[in-house]
């Protein structure tokens, strides 16, 4: 009896062992685009802490991949889209290879297992800038590969976005998937090259953006729990958008002769800031739904089984371009210094715990900046913020964001504090032509935490400079706080 219960005690301990591990393959984005970043060995740290061994970069930074050298963490290696063109010259593809790749496989290096050739290069919004470049670029790095003798053990892959076949007009049925019309040639180029070298095809899917982009889209089908009208095809109901979005890829593959080609979704996630279906809730109902069906290998109707999937992302990136929308600066399951913002378990469990956050992480002092209750003239507050906000992130301020609702002078305090924090709290910088000063007091309010940045080397203050990106909610904050 006794040893019954000893041997069940230890199968039972074993197999909780084995279900706590994460949901096999998963891995993360690991982007960079911050003016304040966590050193490098710190976030390779925060990986290991959470068991995490699949990272995909979106360059190769040097910085970055010594950090990653020794640590057998699986890495996707990236070539911007700026460098594509540049690859198309075959004698700079394979120094590309030496440079980035070859000089890390050694014992003790860095575990290579793809090359990202450009991010998402046929989005719609490039208006084809990239068309022309992508698929040479890609051929020329895998056979730089190849001759370098890495082609069996890494491959070369385009990470593109779901755009490429799936669209909020055209919204067909999964069994309807097929490429854009515009793009066609250059898909079905990519998908045979892909498919004769062994390599798979990635894909970016985005629920909340299907979310954000279509007014009459069902809320409930960008979750996991359950609608109430799924949308049947051939038979079968699909209940959310994740599996729909994924079987018209299966589908468009299938229509070129490719219906088996491994996929890999190189991004998924929901932001948590920027916008009034962004935030932590709706971010903490996705990532419910999402981890336990990657942690069974559920897959989707046409592909059931393990789908390798990379989060996005890691951590908050505030100098990352606005365009799509004011959520982009906020998709981080971490904040910007390395702290989790809501509980997730990776092993799809849904323990109400943390992931473990940065360890050792260094602030700036408390202090902040603030208005000037006192400041006389404010013929130039406008100005001023707007200024503040164009080298400094103030997504949060935005509807439906967590300091939505303060009041102007508020407003202008939370512009000037983000400025003076990405300034590394140089006191120059907490000024604004007398209509602001420097305060020791915390002046969070509410939701809306006046955040102190980080304290590091790799800290990148944006320098004011001519023909800087204007966007349209600067524009608006301008014109909300004049009114
Ligand atoms: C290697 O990658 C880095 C970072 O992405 C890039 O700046 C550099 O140009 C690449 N080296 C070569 C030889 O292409
Ligand atoms: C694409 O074209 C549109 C409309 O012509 C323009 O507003 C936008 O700036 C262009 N985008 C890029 C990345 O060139
Ligand atoms: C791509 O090639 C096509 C066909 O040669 C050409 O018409 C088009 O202008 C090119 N696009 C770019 C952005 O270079
Ligand atoms: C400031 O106050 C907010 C809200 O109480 C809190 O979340 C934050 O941690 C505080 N910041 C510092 C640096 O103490
Ligand atoms: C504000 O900061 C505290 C930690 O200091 C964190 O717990 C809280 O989630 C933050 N709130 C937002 C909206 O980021
Ligand atoms: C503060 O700024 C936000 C973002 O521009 C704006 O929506 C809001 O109306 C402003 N609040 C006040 C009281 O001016």
């Amino acid at each position: 009896m006794s040893t019954f219960r000893t041997l069940y005690s230890l199968f039972v301990l074993v197999m909780v062992g084995i279900w706590a591990k994460n949901a096999e393959g998963l891995g993360v984005n690991w982007g960079t685009q911050a003016s304040h970043r966590l050193p490098p060995k710190v976030v390779v740290q925060m990986l290991k802490d959470n068991g995490i061994t699949k990272v995909k970069l979106f360059d190769a930074d040097a910085s970055t991949m010594s950090a990653l050298a020794g640590s057998n963490i699986e890495v996707m290696v990236a070539i911007p889209n700026d460098q594509l063109e540049t690859m198309n010259d075959y004698d700079r593809a394979k120094s590309w290879v030496k440079k980035n790749v070859t000089v890390y496989m050694f014992n003790g290096g860095v575990n290579i297992k793809y090359v990202a050739v450009g991010n998402e290069p046929f989005l719609a919004s490039y208006n084809n800038s990239f068309i022309n470049t992508t698929f040479p670029a890609l051929r020329n790095i895998q056979n730089a590969l190849n001759d370098a003798g890495w082609g069996d053990s890494i491959k070369a892959t385009v990470p593109l976005n779901a755009d490429v076949y799936f669209s909020p007009e055209s919204n067909p049925v999964p069994s309807a998937g097929r490429f854009r019309e515009d793009i066609s040639g250059q898909m079905t180029q990519i998908v045979q090259f892909l498919n004769q070298n062994n390599a798979p095809f990635t894909v970016n899917i985005y629920p909340f953006l299907s979310l954000y982009l279509n007014a009459h889209f069902p809320f409930d089908y960008a979750f996991f729990d359950g609608v109430s009208n799924p949308i049947v095809d051939n038979g079968t109901p699909y209940i959310n958008v994740f599996d729909a979005n994924f079987d018209t890829l299966v589908s468009a593959l299938k229509a070129l002769g490719y219906g088996n080609m491994n996929i890999l979704v190189g991004e998924v996630g929901w932001p948590t800031e920027g916008d009034i279906n962004a935030n932590v809730g709706l971010a903490n109902r996705f990532y419910r739904g999402l981890l336990p069906r990657l942690a069974a290998n559920k897959g989707t109707p046409l592909r059931p089984g393990y789908i390798e999937v990379y989060l996005f992302g890691l951590l908050d990136e505030d100098q990352k371009s606005i365009a799509p929308g004011n959520f982009e600066r906020h998709w981080g399951i971490f904040r910007y210094d390395g702290q989790p913002k809501f509980p997730m378990d990776l092993s799809g469990q849904l323990q109400d715990k943390y992931l473990v956050g940065a360890q050792n992480v260094q602030y700036l002092p408390n202090k902040w900046c603030q208005f000037n209750p006192e400041a006389k003239d404010l013929s130039k507050l406008a100005d001023n913020i707007n200024y503040a906000c164009t080298f400094s992130d103030c997504t949060a301020l935005g509807y439906g964001s967590s300091c939505n609702g303060l009041d102007v002078n508020a407003n202008a305090s939370y512009a000037f504090n983000m400025y003076f924090q990405v300034q590394n709290q140089d006191e120059m910088s907490c000024n604004f032509q007398g209509l602001a000063r420097m305060t020791e007091q915390n002046i969070s309010q509410g939701t809306c935490n006046f955040t102190i940045q980080i304290k590091t080397s790799y800290s990148v203050k944006l320098l004011p400079m001519a023909g800087i990106y204007f966007s349209a909610t600067i524009l608006l904050l301008l014109v909300s706080i004049i009114v």
